[in-house]
């Protein structure tokens, strides 16, 4: 799972290749590297680091006036990170260099078949091997570089995304996919190729994504050519047009993209819920709903299939739409579903989430289940990802761009998506009264503007934060509605802090984590006043009694557990299907306050990376 991204054109590739790779190290950073050529010179740099390392190492030499510049920034999957690991990969005439993004599986016997050949290897790499493959198919068959290139990855097994170049045709770029997305981007001067379409949010709005099996040749001078990779036929690109723009995907003077897109999460579920929720209407509208109103009038079951927040995100998406609209829900782990042999049945709907719409496991999930025959509906943030495109029909988030490796806005308006599609459902299947409807899209309505406000009381949080950034384990405790907020609030402190946390059902602390609590152990509560107000007080108390450091969070004008509580964080009065927006929100801050506080990379945790490509 890497970032690739490269020109071709009457452009300087250098800048537009440092910078792409820049956005892109969401997807990894332990390595990094560029390639840029012109018609007579080749100039290879290549860092163990992340792309700061780069241009520093790039500012020490002389840089050639390119026409073609590709870049790749790794996380490692076959080899460590290391000088020799890093991308590009040249193969063994010199001629031929790649990127890719993606994992070879069946690498190891053509690499030995290479090696009787004759070949050697520098790297311990598969995109090696892919390379080197690729020239001895060129160099056997007598074939074209595309031509060899389709054979080769029709003889390759696992996934690529791949920008190949050679160094004998300087003004053309090879780019074929499966598994690994590819985006390219148009203008009347040249080709832009990126792992999304960040790299060149400003130089064009056109993008074509590839589909999987497919390649495309980019040449500046002619039309985009895109084939099949099985057959070769000749396809029509899908030209589309990008929405997103630069400065959805800068600072705005915030310290981390993590900080930034915590503030943007109010605007964020406006534009979420902008055009579906028709409050003053009393309605809810979802284009996508109206077509497959009956799919969904006729659902015996919804399996929600998800990794990470995402799942996080699906667990509040069982409750609200059991609740709401009374049809069982199922909630898996992508990784558990597609290999767990499940039983799925043709009026099952299957609901995939996820933020980036390319991670792997929710990718295979999805296919598993189209071909048991399941309608999969989507709730995606990427527009034109993978997933968005493998699913039936479903909604985008309209989160925008996601930067920070640790989700934050991704989740707050998954929970908007679930829960329009909840009170749609109670809408078409009537098993809400419309007094307690039209009260809901309310409540969602102003959902944004409360947010707006608590966002201020962010200074309380820091200041518990400082109290206790040097703990080495918390728990966290909710129940109902507030038990998978408990998760996600554990997991932004593992991610990026490296504290161990645990989530957990309040009532169930009783059966193991109690023994864990001292003096030492702080403990999250969400105690907010409806859901269960009662038994969290008592679980607060059990906390209380063995000396645990009680942080709460709780609802404005709470008494009870604020007299128990150490320190206490107030939230607005909602519905309890509600408080996960609310009570997320001070756990992403204290999370955020946290790693600053120990100095950690907040956007950039140590082996994390932003989407999952690879199993
Ligand atoms: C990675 C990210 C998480 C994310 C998960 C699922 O682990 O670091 O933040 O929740 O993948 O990603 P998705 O893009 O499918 O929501």
């Amino acid at each position: 799972m890497c970032g690739i991204v490269a020109y071709v054109g009457e452009k300087n590739p250098l800048p537009i290749v440092l910078d792409g790779l820049q956005r892109l190290e969401y997807r990894g950073y332990d390595s990094a590297g560029v390639f840029i050529s012109n018609r007579n010179e080749k100039q290879t740099t290549k860092v163990v680091g992340k792309v700061a390392a780069l241009r520093k190492a790039l500012s020490q030499k002389v840089v050639i006036n390119a026409t073609m510049g590709m870049g790749h920034t790794r996380w490692a999957t076959h080899g460590e990170p290391a000088y020799q690991n890093a991308h590009p990969h040249v193969s063994n005439s010199g001629n031929l260099v790649l990127i890719h993004n993606g994992i070879i599986e069946n690498y190891a016997i053509l690499k030995k078949e290479l090696i009787l050949r004759g070949y050697t290897f520098e790297s311990e790499t598969d995109s090696e091997v892919l390379v080197n493959w690729i020239e001895e198919i060129q160099k056997t068959e007598k074939l074209s570089l595309a031509k060899a290139t389709q054979v080769a990855l029709n003889q390759v097994i696992g996934a690529f995304g791949i920008v190949l170049y050679d160094i004998k045709n300087p003004d053309k770029l090879i780019v074929a996919r499966l598994g690994s997305p590819i985006a390219i981007g148009l203008d009347k001067d040249g080709y832009f190729v990126g792992s999304d379409a960040t790299p060149f949010l400003e130089h064009t709005r056109e993008v074509v994504y590839l589909e999987d099996n497919e390649m495309a040749i980019l040449q500046p001078s002619s039309p985009l050519e895109v084939l099949h990779i099985q057959n070769g036929k000749k396809l029509d690109p899908e030209i589309q047009q990008l929405k997103w723009n630069l400065e959805n995907i800068q600072k705005d003077g915030f310290e981390h993209f993590m900080l930034k897109e915590i503030h943007e999460q109010p605007a964020a579920i406006r534009d979420t819920l902008r055009g579906r929720l028709l409050n003053e209407e009393g309605k809810i509208q979802i284009s996508s709903f109206n077509e497959h109103q009956q799919k969904f009038l006729n659902a015996g079951r919804i399996i929600i299939v998800a990794c990470g927040t995402s799942w996080h995100a699906g667990l509040v998406g069982e409750y609200l739409i059991e609740s709401f609209a009374r049809i069982p829900v199922e909630v898996e782990y992508a990784s558990e579903f597609r290999y767990r042999e499940p039983i799925l049945y043709s009026d099952d709907i299957v609901i995939p989430i996820s933020q980036s719409g390319e991670t792997a496991d929710t990718l295979a999930a999805i296919k598993l289940a189209k071909q048991a025959g399941a309608f999969i509906y989507g709730v995606c943030n990427v527009v034109g990802s993978s997933i968005s495109r493998e699913t039936n029909s479903g909604m985008y988030t309209h989160a925008g761009p996601e930067i920070g490796v640790a989700s934050t806005k991704a989740f707050t308006t998954q929970i908007a998506v679930l829960s329009l599609i909840a009170l749609k459902l109670a809408e078409i299947k009537e098993t809400l009264p419309q007094h307690v409807l039209r009260n809901y899209l309310n409540e969602l309505d102003n959902i944004p503007e409360q947010l707006e406000q608590l966002i201020a009381q962010k200074k309380i949080v820091g200041k518990i934060a400082q109290q206790i950034y040097q703990s080495t384990n918390c728990l966290y405790l909710g129940r109902g509605y507030n038990f998978p907020v408990a998760l996600e609030g554990a997991l932004k402190l593992k991610e990026i802090s490296y504290i161990h946390a645990e989530g957990y059902p309040a009532a169930e602390m009783k059966h193991g984590p109690i023994a864990l609590i001292d003096e030492d152990m702080p403990v999250i509560v969400i105690a907010t006043r409806k859901g269960h107000y009662e038994k969290i007080v008592s679980n607060v108390q059990e906390i209380k009694s063995r000396k645990g450091i009680i942080i709460a969070i709780v609802t404005q004008g709470d008494v009870s557990v604020k007299e128990m509580a150490d320190y206490c964080i107030e939230i607005p009065e909602s519905s309890a299907c509600f408080t996960p927006f609310f009570a997320t929100l001070p756990l992403q801050f204290l999370s955020y306050y946290i790693a600053v506080l120990r100095g950690c990379n907040v956007d950039q945790p140590r082996n994390l990376a932003k989407s999952v490509t690879v199993e």
